[in-house]
Parts: C-alpha cells; structure tokens; sequence
C-alpha cells in the first residue's frame, strides 16, 4: 500500500515516551498511524521500534514532516490524537492544525494531564474550527503501550468515533473476578474483558476525574512512604525486609500497583556502589502540579480532602532539604523505647491495617470531591463507572477498586464511601489497630501526616458535634458574625451583644 495515500485511520502528534508508547499499543490493534513530532528523531524512532517489534512487516506507522502533510495521509474526517506537554503547547499544536486546513468536523483529542478548565475553554474556542475532545490517560510507559486507563470526555458525537479505537487499546478487566487480563507483549491483543475506557461526562469532566486520581495518587504513594518511615526509622528494619512485608502486603486488602513497585524500588541495589537504591535517591520529591490542583479544587469546593493536601505537603516539605538539614540539628528526638521481636510484629500488623483504613479514607475524599464538583457543573458523574475504569491500566489500580465499584453499584448516589456498608464494617474493624500504629509512630517522632490525616478525617466525620460550636462563638465575639441555634432554624440568625455590660442573645 502506498504510504502517500489518506490511508491512515489515527493522527498522531508528540512522539514522547507517552505518545509513542499510545502510537505502538494503537498499531497493535490494528490502527495505521499518521505520526508527526517537531523532532523528526522522535518518529524515526517509533517507525524504528515498530520494524524491529513487527520484522519489519508492513509498516503501521507513517512518519510525516508537517501538519499539512498529517492531515494528508488521514481517512476523512480526520481523527487526531495529541500527547504533547499540556498548557500552552496544546494551543500552539491547535493553531497548527488550522493554519494546515483541518474541518469542522474532524476530531482532536487531547490526552495530556491539562488543567480541566483549560479544556472547557478550548471545547468553546476551537468549535468553528473543528471538534476539541479530550481523554486523560493513566498508566505511564507501560500502561501507554499494553493499555492504559483512559477518561474520555466532551462532545457525545464525537465519543461514538472514538469509543471503538479506545475500547480497544485500553487496559481490560475480568468481569467475572475484577482483575486486569495482563498484556504484556508487543503484537498481543486482547479482546475480551471490560475496557477501562468509558464516556465520562461533557467537556472537562474528564481531565478533572484524572486530576482526583492523581490526587488520590499522591495520597496512597504518599502513605506507603510513611509505612516504609515508620518500618525503617522506627523498627529499625532494613529494605529487603521491608520489601518482603510489602510483598506479603500486596496479597490482601491491599493489593495494588503501587505497593508491587514499591516492593521492587526497595530492592533495587545500584551496581556501582552496592547500595540500596532508595539510600542513594535524594529525598527532596517532584511534582507536575496534579495534585496541587486536587488539592486547591479541594478548598475552592468546599470538599475536606486532607489526606490528599498533606500528601502534596509532605512533598514540599521534602523539597525543604537544606533547611532540614539545619532544624535536624538543632531539635530533639522523642525519647527511643527498644520493642521485642513480639512487639514489633504487632506493630507491623497495626501499620497495615493503619494504611488500609487511611487508603479507605484517601479514596472516600477523593470520591467525595467529584461528587461536589460534578453537581457543581452537572457532569452527571457516574462513579461506579469510574471506580470500574480505574481498576487497570492506571496507576493506582489495585484490587480495592472492585469494593468501590460494588459499593457504588450497590447505592449509585452514596454520600460518602464511609457510610457504605462494607467500608463502615472494615474501618470499625481495624480501627483500634490503626490507633496504635498511629499513636505508635507519633510517640517514635516518625512524621505521618498522611496517616494521620486519615485517622482525624476519619474522626471529624464520626463526630455527630464538632467544636464549630466554640469557633461560631468566638467568630461572634470579635466579628459580629451570628450564629444559628440548634434549638430554632437553622435560617435564624443570631448575634451575642457581648461588649454591653449584660450581654444579651439578640435574633438578627
Ligand atoms: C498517571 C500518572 C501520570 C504522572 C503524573 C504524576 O496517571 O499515569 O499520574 O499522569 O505520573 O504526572 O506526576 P508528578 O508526581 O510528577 O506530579
């Protein structure tokens, strides 16, 4: 077939590790490419590792030189898929694409990690050019090439094109057991099972239920952290022994992606000096951004997500390395009390299910936000939906994510995960344990706030009466501010006179 011909089904634009990765899991279920980068090495290497993948059988990949000749070598309407850096990159590669002579009713799908009122604004701006439609996409390298979790949203019409080509390379699910079917060899494809692809509401709906899983992300990456502290730090154990307390781990309730790479972090050992990787990384973390915005999303909604915000703290505390360098110094250690080998066991047992409680709460605030947020601009979210897709593919699929699913197709508008039944029943059950370990780790000096932040969350919503009741009194005292009754309407407003001599509650 002439590789001239608009014969190719899928444009692709951003060979990085993301895209090319997307361009070959693409190919592998059947798509020819249209493939275009501004670095020219960047396509010549997809083609390169397409030809080595495939013995250089027809090629599925076209490489093209400008947006002109991208659009040349599409089927018509054209579909356009971009994985470039999100913010003003994705404008330019637009402005590009219509300078070439894209149509009005051609597609452009966004799949990077943009700000989802970024995509809003481009839905409106785009619309007489052709028709903006964005899918966020989870699952990094690997997950890119052998299916990802994808979170599609914005134009209906424009779904029904995309559905089938992302069904297909999306990562897929045992219906029957909820466990991802692996894919993990070029040129495999896999048919059955339910894709973790599914229409997630109108424009911007999507990238902001990717931006809560990255929030959620950075919590439970955040927690295995401080589990490993408080293992390393307070039990004095070292990383292969860790290590195996994951991998044990990783075989129950808290059976996840990242507690498995976790596992093979810790015993990684650099060839050079022998050592333990993680005892040579600089502890000072990065960040995108993601979470940050989940976390001020958060504020903005009125949503507590503390476990989330500590998270993206906790980050920038680490960030903050010469300066702990110099308070490490200067402030004193908690007093060290040596555990017997019986003790110690118990507090790895207390540590775990101190971290499932604290994931349970990391998620049910996750949760919560898209459900403020989605009645906020009536997305509509349907979060078995979400729960479904988030089982593979993404990185924080984990075995946890078929009990949301369950919970939420057992009750499709819960208020909170708390409240289901199942997570209700599990967080009562290991809730004297998680005290422990958290009382445990404190009294150590082993920093948790994530932890710990679940724990208070987990109280703050157990209590029927919070001391708001002393905060509305103070508010009145310097500020006049009123406060309601909780033996009259909660509508009546009423103010304490407290600078007279006599101070009197007056209705206002
Ligand atoms: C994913 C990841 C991916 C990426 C984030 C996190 O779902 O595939 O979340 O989007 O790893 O950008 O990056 P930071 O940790 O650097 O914020």
């Amino acid at each position: 077939m002439s590789k001239n011909m608009n014969d190719c089904d899928v444009g692709f634009i951003g060979l990085g590790v993301m895209g090319k990765n997307l361009v070959l899991n693409l190919a592998d279920n059947g798509y020819r490419i249209a493939a275009f980068d501004l670095d020219d090495e960047k396509v010549n290497a997809a083609i390169a590792q397409d030809a080595a993948e495939t013995n250089n059988a027809e090629p599925r990949i076209v490489g093209c030189s400008s947006y002109t000749e991208l659009l040349a070598k599409l089927k018509a309407p054209h579909l356009i898929v971009l994985s470039v850096p999100a913010g003003e990159v994705v404008d330019n590669v637009c402005q590009n694409l219509i300078g070439a002579g894209i149509q009005a009713d051609d597609i452009v799908i966004d799949t990077g990690n943009s700000l989802w009122t970024d995509t809003v604004e481009r839905e409106k701006t785009y619309k007489d050019n052709f028709i903006f439609f964005s899918s966020a996409v989870s699952g990094g390298e690997v997950g890119a090439r052998f299916g990802p979790a994808l979170m599609p949203s914005g134009s209906p019409y424009a779904w029904t094109r995309v559905k089938p080509i992302w069904s297909a390379i999306a990562a897929k699910v045992d219906n029957e057991t909820g466990k991802p079917l692996e894919r993990t060899e070029p040129g495999q494809i896999i048919e059955q099972g339910e894709p973790c692809a599914d229409y997630i509401g109108p424009a911007g709906a999507g990238h902001y239920v990717k931006m809560v899983h990255n929030g959620i992300e950075y919590a439970d990456m955040q927690m295995i952290c401080e589990s490993y502290h408080v293992l390393r730090e307070g039990l004095g154990l070292d990383c292969d022994e860790i290590a195996d307390i994951f991998e044990q781990w990783n075989k129950g309730v808290l059976d996840s992606y990242l507690m498995e790479i976790s596992v093979e972090v810790l015993r990684y050992k650099d060839v050079e000096t022998k050592q333990h990787l993680v005892d040579i990384v600089l502890d000072k973390a990065g960040q995108k951004g993601t979470g940050l915005w989940t976390a001020v999303s958060s504020l903005e909604v009125g949503c507590p997500a503390p476990t989330i915000s500590q998270a993206v703290y906790a980050r920038s505390i680490s960030s903050f390395k010469s300066l702990r360098k110099v308070t490490s110094s200067v402030l004193s250690n908690p007093e060290a009390e040596q555990m017997s080998e019986e003790e110690k066991q118990q507090a790895i047992e207390q540590l775990h299910d101190a971290l499932y409680c604290s994931k349970i709460c990391a998620y049910a605030q996750g949760f919560q936000l898209m459900k403020l947020a989605s009645a906020e601009h009536n997305w509509q979210l349907n979060f078995a939906s979400i729960a479904k897709i988030w089982r593979a593919g993404c990185i924080i699929r984990a075995i946890f994510l078929q009990s949301i699913t369950d919970a939420f197709e057992r009750e499709a508008d819960l208020d909170s995960l708390l409240v289901d039944d199942f997570f209700a029943e599990q967080l009562s059950k290991y809730q004297q344990n998680w005290r422990q370990a958290i009382a445990k780790a404190t009294l150590m000096g082993i920093p948790i706030g994530a932890l710990s932040a679940s724990l208070s969350y987990y109280d703050s919503m157990r209590c029927e009466v919070l001391p708001a009741n002393l905060l509305q009194g103070q508010r009145d005292y310097f500020g006049a501010h009123t406060f309601s009754r909780i033996d009259k309407p909660e509508c009546e407003k009423y103010h304490v006179e407290w600078s007279s001599e006599n101070p009197k509650i007056i209705r206002v």
